[in-house]
């Protein structure tokens, strides 16, 4: 049978509830709502290993638990990277922290995009708002393993330039002759120049073989089902369509239920599916 997901059953860390206190080593706002968090272990031996697509749970001391997505680099194992949108109680204590305070930390969990089924293929990474954030790692394991792949395109849509992540790194990635990567907004504002329109848009018109590409998309469910849609209007098989899932979680590794979604976990079996596995569920946010 074919992977559903990459799949790393093993955490990092001690044991598989544990909390390991992390220092913070540097906050970057990335925008109104939004910022990222790069994170050391207080053992200076210690270094982080991850696949791209996996999650930790990230305690807020004294408020509570959170999943986020590791948005750094796989292959810089010392630090660990995380971006994060204020929307509650947990995420809001994590935005008012500084450099020096303590985040604890336990994974990673969860199963990791397909950066191995994708070699020798074109690649689609297609991300809306803070879904980049999950695809991010992807990205730096694209260009740190840049021969195995065949062509590799950036689409990344957000609702206002102002909401676009990572700005700075886009613009390397924009002007590297080894990566496409296309921008769009819903909604121009400012001296935007760019695309307007949602990030399906860009799809129809991206120079990827649909025979051999295979697709990476992480962002609101609705921009999922319709970038889906386009891919395989392109002739993409949803076999090589993967997608990532939120769903509420408490404890990150399959045994309290929260984040079910029909017959699955998606702390164990997810976040990230291939599409056919996960397709008759994705839209139903009762589920
Ligand atoms: C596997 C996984 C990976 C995730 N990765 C990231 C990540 O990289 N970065 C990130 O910012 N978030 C990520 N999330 C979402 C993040 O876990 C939630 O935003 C967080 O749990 C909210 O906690 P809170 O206590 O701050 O807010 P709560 O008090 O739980 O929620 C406050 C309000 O915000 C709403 N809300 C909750 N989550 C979201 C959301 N994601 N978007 C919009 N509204 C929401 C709630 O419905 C509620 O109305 C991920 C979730 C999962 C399951
Ligand atoms: S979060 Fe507890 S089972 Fe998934």
């Amino acid at each position: 049978m074919a992977p559903i997901a990459e799949k790393l059953l093993h955490t990092d860390l001690a044991g598989p509830m544990t909390t390991e206190p992390f220092v913070i080593r540097r906050v970057v706002k990335e925008t109104a709502d939004t910022f990222t968090l790069d994170l050391e272990s207080g053992d200076s031996s210690r270094e982080f290993t991850f696949r791209p697509g996996q999650f930790n749970m990230l305690y807020v001391f004294g408020v509570g638990e959170v999943p986020i997505s590791i948005s750094g680099d796989p292959t810089k194992p010392a630090v660990l990277t995380h971006t994060t949108r204020e929307v509650g109680a947990v995420t809001r204590g994590m935005r008012r922290l500084k450099p020096g305070d303590t985040l604890g930390v336990r994974g990673p969990y969860g199963t990791a995009w397909p950066v191995g089924e994708a070699e020798g293929s074109d690649v689609v990474v297609v991300a809306g708002g803070i879904g980049l954030a999950p695809l991010r790692p992807v990205v730096y394991h694209l260009l740190a393993h840049r021969q195995k792949y065949g062509k590799v395109v950036l689409l990344y849509g957000t609702r206002t330039p102002e909401d676009i992540l990572f700005r700075k790194e886009l613009e390397r990635w924009r002007s590297r002759f080894d990566l496409e990567t296309h921008l769009t907004v819903d909604r121009a504002t400012g001296p935007w120049h760019g695309n307007v329109g949602v990030v399906t848009t860009l799809i129809a018109r991206s120079p990827f073989d649909p025979q051999n590409t295979l697709a990476m998309v992480c962002g609101p469910e609705v921009m999922m089902r319709f970038t889906v849609l386009e891919l395989e209007r392109r002739g993409l098989d949803e076999k090589r369509i993967y997608l990532s899932m939120e769903r509420n979680m408490k404890c990150g590794i399959g045994l309290c239920g929260h984040c079910q979604l029909g017959p699955r976990f998606v702390c164990k079996d997810g976040p990230v599916y291939r599409c056919d596995g996960i397709r008759e569920v994705f839209s139903r946010r009762e589920l």
